[in-house]
């Protein structure tokens, strides 16, 4: 992503009639890049493959410095237990969903893994989450579908994707050859498109278990997000679960004032585990202002500008649920990762980030490696909700913010 300058002009209409004020020079606001490509592990002075341990092994950016390990050293953080499991084992699916890292791709930013292929290891990646599948075909919404926003971007792309028979034609043969697992990310307008997709998805090779986005209008509630409203959260988490036996993740959506009640829901109906979030809801204009920039109007916020949202619906969910809860919004380093850690979370998602360093899932899971050896820790387990309180808190819908 690119730095953008933008000039702030004060016209008259602004300042009223002081003439002298509106002949003001223009402030230059300078909006820095908050994705910036991390180099790949620094090399070793003098060449000597080493580990730094401590508190020498994190460089400015909170990054353990890894540079070609030596073999005992590669040993020492094989042994480092990072495995997660996000869904127990059940009925045909006897293996539930266990990763073998937790940094997993977020749903629309990784395609259906195969095209990053010749770029990054996919196979090293803890799970892949893949573009958003309905049961028809879509053309998504008319363009610009994306544009840049300080510390992240706004998308509307609108669910662009060949249908759920079409992707299990074109890349279930795929994915049954691989070993990172992959989870199809289900879309749907009404109960039963995500009861029909999420059938069909069942006992497919190579479909390692479901995400549900239920951030879509819901056909039967007049457009109501299934994500806004508990009782459709429930119904549609419900009616999948019945339907199917695979691994079952709902996905929330920050755009509600008050998200536990809804997650509580969730964990009710059946979901193995919780992902949060998916994108804020929000809007920008045209070079012109003469009307919203995005062909579709609106479009969905992420990058790094929503990371401390993410964290706070991760920090209140993990005070309700006892399913594991899945990170997401903003992950750019491993220092996000911890912190989402910290909130509660065992697994986070990498999404916006990767259109800029399509190999920051891979090296996540090798920083958070070689943090828990520069802690002395076999797993990682101990790093996971050390930040959340001893009994749970008032939610922040109660305006816990500006209590004076
Ligand atoms: C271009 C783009 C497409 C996306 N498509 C989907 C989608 O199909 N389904 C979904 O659940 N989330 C989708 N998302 C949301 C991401 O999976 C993720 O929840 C969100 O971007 C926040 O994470 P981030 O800040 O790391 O990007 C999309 C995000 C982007 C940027």
């Amino acid at each position: 992503m690119k730095t953008k300058k933008t000039v702030i002009a004060f016209g008259d209409m602004r300042l009223g009639k002081d003439s002298n004020r509106s002949k003001r020079t223009p402030t230059v606001r300078k909006d820095k890049n908050a994705i910036v490509p991390v180099d790949r592990f620094p090399i070793s002075v003098g060449g000597r493959p080493r580990i730094e341990t401590g508190a020498s092994a994190v460089a400015d950016l909170g990054v353990p410095i890894i540079a070609r390990p030596s073999l005992a050293e590669r040993e020492a953080l094989d042994r480092i237990d990072l495995s997660v499991e996000l869904a127990p084992a059940r009925g045909a699916h006897e293996r539930g969903l266990r990763l073998a890292n937790p940094v997993m791709v977020a749903s629309g930013t990784f395609g259906y893994g195969v095209e990053y292929g010749e770029v990054v290891d996919v196979q090293r990646i803890g799970a892949i989450c893949c573009k958003g599948t309905t049961l028809r075909p879509r053309a998504g919404n008319p363009p610009p579908r994306v544009t840049e926003t300080p510390g992240g971007m706004l998308n509307s792309i609108g669910l662009q994707n060949p249908g759920v028979d079409a992707v299990i034609e074109k890349y279930g043969s795929v994915w049954q050859g691989w070993k990172v697992p992959v989870i199809v990310n289900v879309a749907g307008e009404s109960i039963e498109d995500y009861v029909e997709v999420a059938r069909r998805l069942d006992g497919v090779p190579g479909v390692a278990g479901i995400e549900l986005n239920i951030s879509c209008p819901n056909v039967g509630k007049g457009g109501l997000q299934f994500a806004i409203d508990r009782d459709a959260a429930r119904a549609v988490t419900a009616a999948v679960r019945r339907a199917t036996e695979l691994p079952l993740l709902v996905k929330l959506s920050p755009n509600v004032a008050d998200v536990r009640p809804i997650a509580k829901a969730i964990e009710d109906a059946g979901a193995d585990a919780i992902c949060a979030i998916n994108t804020l809801s929000g809007l920008a204009v045209s070079a012109d202002r003469t009307r919203a920039f995005l062909g579709n109007t609106y479009g969905g916020l992420s990058g790094p500008a929503i990371k401390p949202v993410a964290l706070r619906v991760v920090y209140e969910v993990a005070q309700v649920v006892s399913i594991p809860i899945v990170a997401i919004g903003g992950v750019t380093s491993l220092a996000d990762v911890l912190d989402f850690l910290a909130c509660g979370a065992v697994a986070v998602q990498v999404g916006t980030a990767i259109f800029a360093d399509p190999e920051l899932p891979v090296r996540l899971g090798d920083e958070l490696r070689a943090e828990c050896l520069a802690r002395g820790l076999s797993s990682y387990a101990p790093l996971v909700g050390t930040a959340l309180p001893k009994r749970a808190g008032a939610s922040s819908a109660k305006g816990a913010e500006y209590r004076p």
